[in-house]
């Protein structure tokens, strides 16, 4: 992630990136303090944080993103996806794409579905989320919305697969 971060942040002057299930929010550290970074997600808990670092929170969900049309450079989203239902996934997607300036990037990445790894199979039993997808699954609603621009997939308990995508 932090390679991709970088790469992203080299091609733009600094905006706002919104992490989308940000969780904690450990993924602000990659980011230049020059950019603005909110950080959504459901849980009220990751409201209550007291943060070292500058980030905004936001309760709200990947299906509703409470910001304006076109109001945020980067649409961030980490190891959420497998927490989405079908119905919010795609209107996430369809959110990031509302949500994103004209040249705007969605930096995607999460762990995928890989029948042929046990461990990883494992793994996925015992994870809290049940929406598990195929890297193809994952790559193919993506790009029916955007632009992807580079894909990459490392393996470690999970293949995970991070890809970089262009409004249009
Ligand atoms: C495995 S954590 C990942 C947190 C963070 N992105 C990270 O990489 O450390 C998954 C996060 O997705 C959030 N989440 C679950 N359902 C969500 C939804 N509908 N919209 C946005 N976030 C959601 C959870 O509250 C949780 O913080």
């Amino acid at each position: 992630m932090g390679i991709v971060v970088s790469m992203v942040c080299e091609a733009m002057p600094p905006g706002i990136v919104i992490d989308v299930g940000g969780g904690t929010a450990q993924t602000r550290v990659l980011w230049p303090v020059s950019w603005r970074y909110i950080s959504i997600d459901p849980d009220e808990r990751m409201a209550q944080l007291n943060d070292k670092h500058s980030i905004e929170r936001k309760i709200g969900s990947a299906g509703s993103l409470p910001f304006e049309n076109e109001s945020v450079d980067v649409v961030l989203t980490q190891n959420t996806s497998h927490h989405l239902d079908d119905e919010t996934w795609c209107a996430f997607l369809g959110d990031a794409h509302r949500v994103l300036k004209p040249e705007g990037t969605l930096i995607f990445m999460d762990a995928v579905l890989s029948k042929t790894r046990n461990i990883s199979n494992v793994f996925w039993k015992l994870d809290a989320g049940h929406f598990q997808r195929t890297a193809e699954e994952l790559q193919d609603a993506i790009a029916s919305i955007f632009l992807i621009t580079d894909t990459r997939q490392i393996t470690l308990i999970h293949d995970v697969l991070t890809v970089t995508a262009k409004k249009s």
